[in-house]
């Protein structure tokens, strides 16, 4: 559930007017509501009880401060994929204790900092990986703490792109390497082996493969026990998909407690999970406002000023995501339009076949726009990034501000 919903014709977010964002904002712009992504964490977290557990947010689903410090301040750990991540955490008030690292191509310089930082874990992929984080520990005088991505091999159905847990995938290691990786790293001085964890792919619209894998992990756990190697933590990734059309995933609440069931009298093994998109998805829309109506030969186009550099999934996954008119009632009649952006490329398109009552300058918001939206975006074609606006309650606060001409070439050099 999110609060964003109409009053009176009005698309609001909490409780404020969409259409008073966008008039004070410009369009595009990305609008969060900070009560949906609490309610989204909470879900998560409530629904694991009494068994140890820990929900690291994927901080790439959605980088932005605002939302980052929202769930800081509310006990989230995170989920983080480089250096870089690992800094707009700690900028945003995050507890690095709390951070969990993943990816499989670790510098030695993010792993340095992440050291010197004091994360909870590496999240290890490879063998080579587990020699460079030895040596950057050594070169500290630190043990790092580690978990092996073990690549259960199950099929996670879902869009291949964004499935990660089967052998084809470049993610994590071998079921049938797990042993001796694990003996590796138990046997390398500057390594303290305390996790295991797995991501086997993203929107993921079933329990069943979720519950696979960690069965799988867990009879994993039970055989390094008997060569002597303890586990204090599972994390199972992150991957619960969302509501963009008619899927009907889990709700965050069945699937943590499936979890949390299969960990019964594992009471020193403590659970994480990295949710990303199930926590920001629908936590925010992206609001854009149409600029012409175009009667093409076969189509009617809808160009609107928001494109595929502010959201990309559409042209690059063929993601659909809901568009809604910010103001439900219209004098214009409803016609069948593809929605497409400015950009010079056949593949911007937000939405093809959407059925709108729409004439220039109505608006119209992207639903399920809070993941990996904003993170994706891009300037290409050499356009400003949308602002991004955080709601909380009645009040709404500039978590990042529109870019500006200026900010196009910032750090580039001109030849004289
Ligand atoms: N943990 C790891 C190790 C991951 O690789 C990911 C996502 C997550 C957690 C969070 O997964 P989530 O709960 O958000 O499904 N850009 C794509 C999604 C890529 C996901 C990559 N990994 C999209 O827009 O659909």
């Amino acid at each position: 559930m999110d609060f964003f919903a109409y009053k009176n014709g009005q698309l609001f977010a909490e409780d404020v007017a969409v259409a008073d964002i966008a008039a004070q904002y410009q369009t595009p712009v990305y609008v969060y509501s900070r009560a949906t992504l609490e309610r989204h964490w909470h879900a998560f977290n409530d629904a694991i009880g009494e068994h140890p557990h820990l929900i690291c947010y994927a901080v790439k689903a959605n980088s932005n401060l605002g939302v980052l410090s929202t769930l800081a301040k509310i006990g989230s750990g995170f989920d983080i994929v480089s250096g870089g991540e690992l800094a707009r955490v700690i900028e945003a008030g995050g507890d690095a204790s709390k951070v969990v690292f993943s990816g499989v191509g670790k510098k030695a310089d993010e792993i340095r900092y992440a050291l010197e930082q004091g994360i909870m874990c590496f999240n290890v992929e490879s063998e080579p990986e587990l020699h460079r984080i030895n040596a950057v520990a050594e070169s500290l005088g630190k043990k790092a703490p580690i978990s092996l991505r073990i690549n259960p091999d199950v099929d996670a159905k879902t869009h291949p792109y964004i499935s990660t847990g089967l052998k084809a995938n470049k993610f994590g290691i071998a079921r049938e390497r797990a042993l001796q990786t694990y003996e590796l790293a138990a046997s390398l001085p500057y390594l303290n082996v305390v996790g295991m964890d797995c991501h086997i792919g993203s929107q993921l619209t079933e329990i069943g493969p979720f519950v696979d894998a960690l069965e799988r992990l867990l009879l994993l756990i039970d055989e390094l026990a008997e060569r002597g190697i303890t586990i204090d933590h599972l994390d199972v990734g992150g991957g619960l998909g969302v509501t963009y059309n008619d899927e009907e995933p889990p709700h965050p609440k069945a699937y943590a407690a499936a979890m949390a069931e299969k960990m019964v009298g594992r009471e020193n093994l403590k659970l994480i999970l990295e949710p990303g998109r199930a926590i920001a998805a629908n936590a925010g829309i992206l609001v854009t406002e149409v600029e012409f109506i175009k009667e093409g030969e076969e189509k009617s186009f809808a160009i609107v000023d928001a494109a595929m550099n502010d959201l990309l999934r559409p042209a690059l996954y063929s993601a659909w995501q809901n568009i809604i008119p910010v103001k439900q009632e219209s004098t214009a009649t409803a016609r069948n339009y593809d929605v497409v952006g400015p950009v010079c490329e056949t593949g911007d398109f937000i939405g093809k076949d959407r059925e709108l009552a729409i004439e220039p300058t109505d608006l119209l918001a992207v639903r399920s726009a809070g993941a990996y939206g904003f993170a994706m975006a891009s300037n290409y074609n050499s356009r400003c990034r949308p602002a991004e606006i955080m709601v909380d309650g009645d009040a709404t606060i500039v978590v990042r501000e529109r870019e500006i001409l200026k900010d196009l070439w910032k750090g580039e050099h001109k030849l004289t």
